[in-house]
């Protein structure tokens, strides 16, 4: 695993380096990578924290499933050069927030709002952006609440704050939202024929879900009476 990623590294040098700068370069790069990896543990953790928790009030866990993933080195460097940024640590860190993910998938759509102001109220948890794609769903039909928190790691000499993009989704919305992207990746959709057709029928089908959410999320609440 970290073989393999220190070759993908070795990859993105841009010009050549002497041989021992480019070991640092490439040792810092790992280092770095680590750091999300542990950030991505805290975060994890915290979830499933709370999931244990939420879960003593309620007969139900408000977690299905959590997924998280470091971002590939050769996604990190294209999304530097897309952005005209050296490749450097310092502007790794300081304008790539989705290196650590955390996608948390929910059974219902309150339970998302319910997770993430329990992780917000937490007193090492710092919000640095919100983006709410449920109450504000994206053009395409795409819902979701995103948040770039900030979080302290502690090692064996040093605390460090990191950042990790954190994804709330239902079942529902992870369905569709994976499905679009299997459909958008698997061929450039855009030079399809009929792609206005399509991205419409994309989006009845997410509207479609988000009805099914508040359906499911109505019975719930009329069982359990609330
Ligand atoms: P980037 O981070 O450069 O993508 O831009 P941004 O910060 O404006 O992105 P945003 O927070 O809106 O979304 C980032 C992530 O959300 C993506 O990497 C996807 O995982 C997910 N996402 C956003 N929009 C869509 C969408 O339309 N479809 C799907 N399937 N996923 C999406
Ligand atoms: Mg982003």
């Amino acid at each position: 695993m970290i073989e393999n990623n220190v070759e993908q590294f070795t990859k993105l040098i841009p010009q050549k380096t002497d041989l021992v700068g480019f070991a640092s370069m490439a040792e810092s790069f790992q280092r770095l990578m680590t750091y999300y990896r542990c950030a991505i543990m805290e975060v994890e953790t915290k979830f499933r924290v709370l999931d244990v928790q939420l879960s003593l009030n309620s007969e139900n866990n408000p977690i299905e499933t959590i997924k998280t993933r470091l971002k590939r080195p050769e996604s990190i460097a294209a999304k530097i050069q897309r952005r005209g940024l050296p490749f450097t640590l310092e502007a790794i860190e300081n304008n790539l927030f989705d290196i650590a993910g955390v996608r948390v998938i929910c059974s219902f759509p309150e339970d998302i709002y319910r997770l993430a102001d329990s992780l917000l109220r937490q007193d090492d948890v710092t919000l640095i952006e919100r983006k709410d794609y449920i109450q504000n769903p994206k053009p395409n039909g795409y819902r979701s609440l995103h948040l770039i928190i900030e979080i302290p790691i502690f090692l064996q000499n040093e605390k460090r704050m990191m950042k990790v993009e954190v994804q709330l989704r239902t079942i529902a919305m992870d369905f569709w939202a994976s499905l679009e992207h299997k459909l958008r990746y698997k061929k450039d959709i855009r030079n399809v024929e009929h792609y206005d057709q399509i991205s419409q029928k994309l989006k009845a089908c997410a509207e479609m879900s988000a009805t099914l959410d508040s359906q499911m999320e109505a019975i719930r609440n009329q069982i359990e009476g609330i």
